[in-house]
């Protein structure tokens, strides 16, 4: 993992408690706040992994990841450190590519996503990336709303990229700005 300061300790929950009154989400939510994954969050990860995607993640893939020094891993958690949710990036060729962000079922909606979304372009940022990609199903729409809002784009389509159920997949990209 890098050693390089990022948005390891981000907390959000003033933030959110003021973008509540815009939203209109319930307000009182508990405290939560971004940190980097370790390792020792990997069990937790895998209850979030297994219960948001058909084909998961192995828990070797998450640790094998948190070892790479152009990977870098995000949870959410809430004043107890409980994991909440987690997101990925991995750097190359001066691109980034988010390749997996899941909000446990029960805390959706509530701008965890965002925040771990905000997490790993801030650190593409940081390592003066120019373009973060992701793949995401043809039928997730809520996914693919957010991301549009957060500035990516459809760039192109792999067929039949997915199984259980097989399902194209969506490129999007998001530039950013040097
Ligand atoms: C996609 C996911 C990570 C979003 O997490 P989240 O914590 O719910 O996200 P947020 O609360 O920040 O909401 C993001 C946006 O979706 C909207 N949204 C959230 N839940 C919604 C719902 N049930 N219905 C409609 N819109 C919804 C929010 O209003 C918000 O809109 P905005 O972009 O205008 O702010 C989460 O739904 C998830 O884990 N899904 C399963 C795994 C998955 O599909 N990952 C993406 C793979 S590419």
């Amino acid at each position: 993992m890098s050693a390089r300061l990022g948005p390891s300790d981000r907390r959000f929950a003033v933030a959110r408690r003021e973008a509540d009154v815009d939203t209109g989400r319930a307000t009182g939510e508990p405290e939560s706040r971004i940190r980097r994954m370790a390792e020792r969050d990997v069990d937790a990860v895998m209850v979030i992994e297994r219960a948001s995607f058909p084909s998961p993640w192995s828990a070797e893939t998450i640790s094998n990841l948190l070892k790479r020094e152009n990977a870098c891993l995000f949870t959410a958690v809430d004043e107890d450190d409980q994991v909440l949710g987690y997101a990925a990036i991995w750097f190359a060729g001066g691109d980034g590519e988010l390749g997996s962000i899941a909000v446990d079922a029960t805390k959706r909606s509530a701008g965890l996503g965002s925040e771990l979304l905000a997490a790993v372009l801030d650190e593409a940022r940081a390592r003066a990336i120019r373009s973060v990609f992701l793949e995401v199903r043809e039928g997730n729409w809520l996914a693919q709303g957010l991301y549009q809002r957060r500035g990516f784009e459809p760039v192109g389509r792999r067929r039949k990229y997915y199984k259980d159920p097989v399902e194209d997949a969506i490129v999007m990209r998001r530039l950013l700005a040097r």
